[in-house]
């Protein structure tokens, strides 16, 4: 038996593109975090399930590596860090049909990702769509993770890999560790006020634009209170604007933090063009570090790619013991 961690924190990230500010702020930085306590981390990218909705495989491969670079630069270290591609361990692959094996088609259907999936893909709902919770919860299962910390709109599907977890456990004796999920993960809102990267809108900030590129699309393009027409008109920073001042709020530390300027807004004495200056300061002292680091990466693809390889190795005999005990509970013999 290998000594494990008391938590296991656990997360992926699909490469359907690349990170935007809304991936950093609401689940890199965490991951980070999580590395300095004493966790046994493993964050992966989900490239299969990558595959239910992009299907152009030059692109796949070149997120793969570029997301791995930003995880370094963002300071994901592969020491502390297990970093991995999911489809590296065929152990996942075999967990999951394994899974599927007594999962109730009905409960897939009723989650709520599922039907917005087949509301965004009406035209291909593939076998792989039904069963994206599923390969969803081999991920969390088979590392016997403790804490997923996802977005808002992942819970549904841990909910489900918990069901998943207790129904084996009770029919099969106790195999899987219950995983919590960790809503720590906050909805960082783009430039159109919907969450950054979710809406068919391009309202992303791609985390390694330059600064000035991020200024100009702020300035051209960032949802402000549509009812304050002159500077001198008072603003509503609470309710009314929708992508500016939220975005202060989670990002604007310090002398000029988003109370003063929300008072600001209030009393007409700030402009919303300054106001979007000032947060694009605010964004622009969270990435200059993180774009210096990443810029001595460009060039490293086989470093990410070495990353990958390791890390695969350490996950994989992490799950491999897992999915050995899943097997032979199930009555599956490698002969
Ligand atoms: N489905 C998740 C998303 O789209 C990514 C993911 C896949 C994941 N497997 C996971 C997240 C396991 C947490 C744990 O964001
Ligand atoms: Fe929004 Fe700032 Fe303009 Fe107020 S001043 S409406 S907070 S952008």
């Amino acid at each position: 038996m290998t000594a494990i961690a008391e938590t296991t924190v656990l997360s992926g990230i699909r490469a359907t593109g690349r990170l935007h500010f809304g991936n950093f702020m609401g689940a890199v930085r965490h991951f980070v975090t999580h590395q300095q306590h004493g966790n046994r981390c493993m964050y992966f990218i989900a490239d299969l399930h990558t595959l239910t909705t992009l299907r152009d495989p030059e692109e796949l491969r070149g997120n793969v590596i570029e997301i791995v670079k930003d995880y370094l630069a963002a300071g994901l270290n592969p020491n502390d860090s297990i970093i991995y591609a999911q489809s590296s361990i065929p152990e996942i692959s075999e967990l999951s049909l394994l899974l599927s094996m007594i999962q109730p088609l009905g409960e897939l259907e009723r989650i709520p990702t599922f039907k917005d999936l087949v509301r965004k893909n009406s035209d291909n709902v593939t076998l792989g769509l039904v069963s994206y919770p599923v390969l969803m919860a081999a991920d969390i299962l088979g590392p016997q993770a403790t804490l997923v910390p996802v977005g808002e709109d992942q819970i549904p599907n841990v909910e489900l890999a918990r069901n998943m977890a207790r129904r084996f456990n009770d029919r099969f004796g106790t195999t899987f560790a219950m995983p919590e999920t960790l809503k720590e993960m906050i909805k960082v809102p783009g430039l159109d006020g919907e969450k950054m990267g979710k809406s068919e809108a391009d309202n992303a900030i791609d985390i390694n634009a330059p600064i000035d590129v991020i200024r100009k699309r702020y300035l051209a393009r960032g949802i402000t209170d549509p009812q304050r027409m002159r500077t001198s008109d008072p603003g509503d920073p609470y309710n009314r604007c929708r992508s500016v001042y939220p975005l202060h709020e989670l990002i604007t530390p310090g002398e000029a933090d988003s109370r003063t300027i929300a008072k600001e807004c209030l009393a007409a004495s700030i402009g919303c063009v300054e106001c979007k200056k000032r947060l694009v300061d605010s964004i622009a002292a969270i990435l200059e570090p993180f774009q210096e680091r990443r810029a001595a990466l460009t060039k490293k693809d086989d470093y990410a790619r070495e990353v990958l390889h390791e890390g695969g190795k350490r996950a994989r005999r992490i799950i491999a013991e897992t999915v050995e005990k899943v097997r032979e509970k199930m009555g599956i013999i490698v002969y």
